[in-house]
């Protein structure tokens, strides 16, 4: 469903991160397209343009990443003492086989060659290039009506290996892309209790610093 009178706070405000709510219809090429092209548009240092995305719907890739993804929830669960053991289980993480699609979105820090304009001191810069693509996306799936889940349970190497990324391109997230019964209004974290919002004031400071207890939280 496409809500084209809503502002953009709107689609921030309805935004989430979707694991339980996908309905796995096809996403039709053309908004998959808008939503991609949204993506390409983020701001870029240099204008290194430094992602890609790799669509992947074959079952049996999503499958075999499924896999590879509960073993990592497996082995992070076992780190937790009980009482945060009791509220992990209760938390889905992963929506890889329900989603219409996975789009992994991958980072090259190489595009652009050695002299990319604003990266000299920053070699990060690149990988916030990056992320922007995929905060556009997300937004911009919002705003089509579809819901998308950010996966990060997983070993770089054994994704790069499961896709054939290439050694020097780093896979920064494989997003659950898709058609959706709904988009839940409390985020998955604060219902299961695992951790709450912090609130804005909170995250403000002044002129400086300003170090107070809640920083730590
Ligand atoms: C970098 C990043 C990695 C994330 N990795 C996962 C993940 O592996 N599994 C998961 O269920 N959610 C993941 N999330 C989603 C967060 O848990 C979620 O954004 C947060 O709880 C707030 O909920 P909301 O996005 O619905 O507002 C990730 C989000 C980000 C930004």
């Amino acid at each position: 469903m496409n809500h084209p009178t809503d502002s953009l706070y709107d689609v921030i405000e309805r935004r989430r991160d979707v694991r339980a709510e996908f309905t796995g219809s096809p996403v039709p090429d053309d908004v998959l397209q808008r939503v991609l092209g949204a993506a390409h548009r983020a701001p870029s240092v240099g204008m290194s343009q430094p992602w890609d995305f790799v669509l992947v719907r074959d079952p049996e890739t999503r499958a075999s990443f499924r896999d590879h993804v509960r073993t990592e929830r497996a082995s992070f669960a076992a780190s937790l003492p009980p009482e945060r053991r009791a509220s992990f289980d209760r938390i889905k993480v992963e929506g890889i086989c329900e989603s219409s699609l996975g789009v992994v979105v991958t980072h090259s820090q190489t595009r652009g060659g050695p002299h990319v304009l604003g990266r000299h001191a920053i070699a990060d810069a690149g990988l916030y290039s990056t992320v922007l693509a995929i905060q556009n996306l997300w937004l911009a799936a919002t705003a089509e009506g579809l819901g998308l889940g950010w996966v990060s349970f997983y070993r770089e190497d054994v994704l790069r290996q499961l896709l054939g990324i290439p050694a020097d391109v780093r896979p920064v997230a494989w997003l659950c892309l898709g058609t959706v019964s709904h988009l839940e209004t409390v985020p998955d974290l604060e219902r299961h209790g695992w951790r709450a919002r912090r609130p804005l004031a909170d995250a403000i400071h002044e002129d400086t610093w300003q170090a107070r207890e809640q920083d730590h939280a």
